[in-house]
């Protein structure tokens, strides 16, 4: 008799290769076609990722699940793959007319799906509710694939998309996760450091405000194993406001792997956010930013890191007016 857990894995493997054969027959057309022309992939890739297509009829999974592999519906239900109609009985397809994506933990078993429309229908992606095998808040997207990657690279990739991270590997660049879309838990980054000796993990967010609220919020979450030196983390921003995706559309692994190495140490990002839209003339302007400058300089606990800050500080405080410069560093000082 297998557990609950062992079974709900079962009839998860079996709905991927649903999804998967689907992608392969006339009704996946339009999805293959995606996959192939829009997002440049390869059919190794696409096999790699174990990516599928969610058929669109309101009950194609559930008659294959329940009627063809008599998996129990209960079962189904708990799985995130069917809901009870609300009136009249019976149940529904979750995912339909998607293109499926296989997320899986980290020995490679599916725990979910994420589904990405091919027409304009809300939401962009739908994602599998938690479940007693999945939580989005404890998963990785592709760190299944990536561990060895980040073990070899001594350094982990974080963007937010599942095209972002399966774009990076399939241009061979296999140290990278996806957050998908939520800011990165501490209990993420735990996961991700056991793969790294140095501790280097690098967020690559995407430049719109979700991303940036994302890159922040996921900086608060970590700020105090970074203080502490306990991850050297690094925040890359992709000119133009690309996408990792979107960025390997125009643009070569090489220059990828260029952008990660001239990554800003996260600190050093939030002194540039900080400063940024500011008019360092403006004495309340001024002010602000001395104040949220010394706030995020106050936690260094290493001092030679500390002078460094304070100088690199002293530096962008003083473009408004040269004269003030002494002043300010030694304002600076004292509040530290
Ligand atoms: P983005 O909006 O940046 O999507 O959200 P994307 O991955 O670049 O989308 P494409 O390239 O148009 O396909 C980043 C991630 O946030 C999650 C997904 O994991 C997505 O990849 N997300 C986004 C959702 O779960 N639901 C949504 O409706 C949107
Ligand atoms: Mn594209
Ligand atoms: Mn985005
Ligand atoms: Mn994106
Ligand atoms: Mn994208």
């Amino acid at each position: 008799q297998l557990s609950l857990r062992e079974q709900l894995y079962e009839v998860l493997a079996s709905t991927a290769q649903f999804y998967q054969h689907a992608l392969r027959q006339s009704l996946g057309q339009t999805a293959m076609l995606y996959l192939k022309e829009h997002r440049q992939l390869n059919t190794e890739t696409i096999q790699q990722f174990g990516l599928g297509y969610a058929p669109a009829g309101w009950e194609t999974l559930y008659r294959y699940l329940v009627e063809d592999k008599h998996y129990p519906v209960q079962l189904v239900e708990k799985a995130g793959l069917i809901k009870p109609r609300k009136e009249g009985g019976g149940y529904y397809d979750v995912f339909r007319d998607r293109l499926m994506i296989p997320i899986r933990d980290i020995q490679g078993r599916v725990i979910a799906f994420g589904g990405r429309t091919l027409t304009e229908e809300q939401p962009k992606y739908l994602n599998s509710p938690e479940t007693e095998l999945f939580s989005k808040g404890k998963t990785l997207f592709a760190l299944d694939h990536a561990k060895d990657g980040i073990s070899k690279q001594d350094q982990a990739v974080v963007v937010e998309g599942y095209f972002d991270a399966i774009a990076l590997h399939a241009a061979g660049i296999n140290n990278a996760v996806a957050s998908l879309g939520t800011a990165l838990s501490i209990e993420q980054v735990r996961l991700l450091l056991r793969y790294t000796d140095s501790k280097q993990l690098v967020l690559n967010f995407d430049a719109d405000k979700a991303g940036t609220i994302a890159a922040e919020r996921a900086i608060g979450e970590i700020a105090t194993l970074a203080y502490k030196g306990e991850v050297q983390l690094k925040i890359l921003n992709i000119p133009d406001g690309k996408d990792a995706d979107e960025y390997l559309h125009s643009h070569t692994a090489e220059e990828y792997q260029q952008l990660l190495a001239n990554a800003p140490l996260w600190l050093n990002w939030q002194i540039t956010e900080i400063v940024k839209d500011r008019d360092l003339r403006q004495a309340t302007d001024f002010q602000k930013v001395t104040k949220q400058i010394v706030k995020l300089l106050q936690n260094i606990v290493n001092s030679d890191t500390l002078n460094y800050y304070i100088s690199y500080c002293a530096e962008i405080l003083s473009l408004g007016d040269a004269r003030l410069i002494p002043l300010r560093v030694e304002n600076l000082l004292t509040q530290i």
